[in-house]
């Protein structure tokens, strides 16, 4: 594990490697680790130095909830850790019973229940940080403003700390700044898969953090930088930990979530926070 920080809106500080708890509900291919496995896996994390934890209300499949997991295995949550969840369009939450039109949108209505099921199964007052997350195929103006108003209004409430976006491009982070204070973007990034690099210098100058899903390529996509297994094989470390160091040395402003349910990967992405790469190995990488 690095030692090194951010902290989200400059009051909420984080180590740079956190955990991504949406592989625990059997994202995206149905297989997932057995619940004592699960609680081991964040209980791990937590003591190796972990306290940024992502989910959402909606990490649910098969009667297994993300932050069922995570309350079970952690509360009473120790001070330090920041819990980041996300309310808007669902990409996973089977067992989540909505309306299509609801799990798609971003009503008022919706996302302040989506704000109090992420407070009920979590077990707190507040949500330290809560993304916005919009549909792949995006929410025209109006709606996405409006969703934006509604959570900075639940937050004036008291029930959110700070807020995020997720699934956005810069037209959507540029409006989003224009109405409400956002500490952090969630959007896929990786080695493999650059389209964000603007966005990434935009929320760097910005003192906004930028958080990649799919650090390590989802567990779907292969990752196919340049010379990747060549750096990796002269550090004798794996294609994961190259790919995770190098988002670390990309931008000052990434922390990182990568999802597992091995406690033997789970060390592995913390003992990435330990490669230093090279200039040569930066410029092999591209
Ligand atoms: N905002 C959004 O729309 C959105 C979308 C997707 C994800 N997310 C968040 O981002 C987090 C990270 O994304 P993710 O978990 O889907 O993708 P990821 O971290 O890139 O990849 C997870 C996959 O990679 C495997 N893996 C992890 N570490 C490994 C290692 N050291 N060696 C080999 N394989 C490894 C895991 O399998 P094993 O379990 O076998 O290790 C799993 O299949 C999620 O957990 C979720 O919290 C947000």
């Amino acid at each position: 594990m690095t030692n090194e920080q951010w902290a989200f809106g400059g009051d909420l500080p984080i180590n740079r490697i956190g955990y991504g708890t949406m592989r625990l509900t059997g994202w995206p291919r149905g297989d997932r680790p057995g619940r004592d496995t699960a609680l081991t896996v964040l209980r791990r994390a937590v003591e190796l130095g972990v306290n940024h934890l992502d989910t959402s209300y909606y990490y649910a499949r098969d009667g297994v909830s993300a932050n069922e997991l995570i309350r079970a295995a952690l509360h009473p949550y120790p001070q330090d850790l920041v819990i980041v969840t996300k309310v808007g369009a669902l990409v996973e939450g089977d067992d989540i019973d909505l309306p299509a039109a609801e799990r798609r949108g971003l009503t008022p209505d919706g996302l302040r229940r989506g704000v109090e099921a992420n407070l009920r199964s979590l077990g707190v007052d507040r949500l330290d940080v809560v993304n916005l997350r919009i549909d792949d195929r995006g929410h025209d103006g109006a709606e996405y403003e409006t969703a934006l108003e509604t959570l900075m209004s639940l937050r004036a409430e008291g029930l959110i700390r700070h807020l995020g976006i997720s699934n956005v491009g810069r037209a959507h982070f540029d409006r989003a700044r224009g109405l409400a204070d956002i500490v952090c973007v969630q959007n896929l990034y990786n080695i493999a898969d650059r389209d964000d690099d603007p966005l990434i210098d935009a929320c760097a100058e910005a003192g906004i953090a930028y958080v990649p899903f799919f650090p390590v390529g989802g567990g779907f996509r292969p990752l196919t930088a340049e010379r990747l297994a060549e750096v990796a094989d002269r550090h004798g470390t794996t294609a994961q930990q190259v790919a995770l160091a190098w988002l670390l040395a990309r931008s000052p402003n990434i922390a990182i979530i990568p999802g597992t349910g091995s406690p033997a990967h789970l060390e592995e992405n913390l003992a990435a926070g330990r490669l230093q790469l090279t200039e040569k190995d930066l410029a092999e990488l591209g």
